[in-house]
């Protein structure tokens, strides 16, 4: 079979690698569809710290099951999946209060072990997600993606007398302002970027006010209104943008980071407790597949709205360059390995 294989950092090859049997209390995925994320790229360009190398990057994926291990159910081959890429040990303490994505030996899919951008690939049983005959092959590949949606608002139940605010509009920002509108139905989601063809695709996901804020303050922008956001979600992950934040709350908002920036960030607390802001970070997702498949059973959420480009793997590293080159026109861009 073939892998696409990052060998080191900026080597990335498709590979001949042998088939890989499942291990007892695994499945082999053969993959159909996958989708192209920023931590792909980080990997491939050595920006990851957690990646070991050569590692076949991909961990948002979807396929049918081909072949199973032992202890797991013979009819399961042919079943269509989604795969969570997050493995856990079930035992620690993040485990034990239902946060298995921060587990203390945690493996995530693509990153610590070898991932879906293969034309098979062996994961455990648990994690492969049944996906149901009415939702589409392009959908279930997305199932991923609005998992961290899922997991951003899980953390602060959001509701209709909500005003948010998104930084960023890219495909974190974009699925969390469709979980907002489709799923929560905040009042008003209010996103902001610095590329105005990335705010047009937030309107298209629902959003009801656009700002480029590289061209306009978003302190004026919210004067004008009169409004003061009571959720704000930093998918744009700039360290400067938590502390601007803090000041544009309103009182009693809550404020969810997603960000992996190394760098610090001053932020002052009296404008925190002040207001009783709350503020919580988001990683990954916590047994957030089915919550999403339901979703997209619902028609909740749509991820034809994100999806702008489709490769044969065999041009992985186009889609890739594409992907990091152009965020004017790109944003979730899906690699097909089989029909
Ligand atoms: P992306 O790079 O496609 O989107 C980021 C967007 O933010 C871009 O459109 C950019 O123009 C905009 N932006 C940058 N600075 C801004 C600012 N100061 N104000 C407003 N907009 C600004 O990235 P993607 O895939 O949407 O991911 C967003 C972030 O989320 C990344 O930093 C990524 O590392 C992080 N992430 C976190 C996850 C988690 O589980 N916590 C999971 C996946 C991504
Ligand atoms: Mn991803
Ligand atoms: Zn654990």
């Amino acid at each position: 079979m073939e892998s696409v294989v990052v060998r080191k950092p900026n080597e990335l090859v498709i590979e001949e690698r042998p088939l890989p049997v499942p291990a007892p209390g695994e499945v082999r995925v053969k993959v159909k569809l996958a989708g192209i994320c920023g931590s792909d790229s980080h990997i491939y360009r050595g920006h990851n710290p957690f990646a070991k190398y050569p590692r076949v990057i991909g961990h948002e994926f979807f396929g049918l099951i081909d072949a199973v291990g032992e202890g797991v159910n013979q009819q399961r081959i042919g079943e269509r999946v989604s795969v969570d890429p997050v493995i856990s040990c079930g035992e620690c303490y993040p485990c034990s209060i239902g946060k298995p994505n921060v587990c203390t030996s945690l493996v995530v899919i693509g990153v610590h072990r070898d991932g879906g951008f293969s034309e098979y690939v062996t994961v455990p049983a648990k994690n492969a997600y049944h996906i149901p005959d009415d939702v589409a092959d392009k959908h279930a590949v997305m199932v991923e993606p609005f998992t961290i949606a899922a997991n951003v608002t899980g953390q602060v139940a959001p509701g209709d007398k909500d005003i948010a605010l998104i930084y960023g509009a890219g495909p974190m920002g974009l699925t969390t302002v469709q979980a907002l509108k489709g799923v929560y139905n905040v009042k008003t989601v209010i996103v902001a970027d610095r590329i105005d063809e990335r705010l047009e695709m937030a309107k298209r996901c629902g959003a009801d006010w656009v700002i480029n804020n590289g061209l306009q303050s978003l302190e004026d922008f919210l004067k004008e209104k009169g409004i003061k956001p009571t959720l704000i979600v930093d998918a744009a992950c700039h360290p400067s943008i938590l502390q601007e934040a803090i000041s544009l709350a309103s009182p009693a908002a809550r404020i969810v980071l997603m960000g992996f920036s190394s760098e610090p960030c001053q932020i002052v607390q009296q404008g925190i407790t002040g207001k009783e802001l709350s503020i919580f970070s988001s990683r990954l997702n916590a047994n957030k597949f089915a919550t999403v498949i339901n979703w997209l059973q619902q028609g909740r959420i749509d991820p034809d709205k994100l999806i702008t480009h489709t490769f044969d793997y065999h041009r992985v590293i186009d889609a890739i360059e594409l992907f990091e080159k152009d965020q004017r026109k790109c944003c979730k861009v899906l690699l097909t390995f089989s029909e």
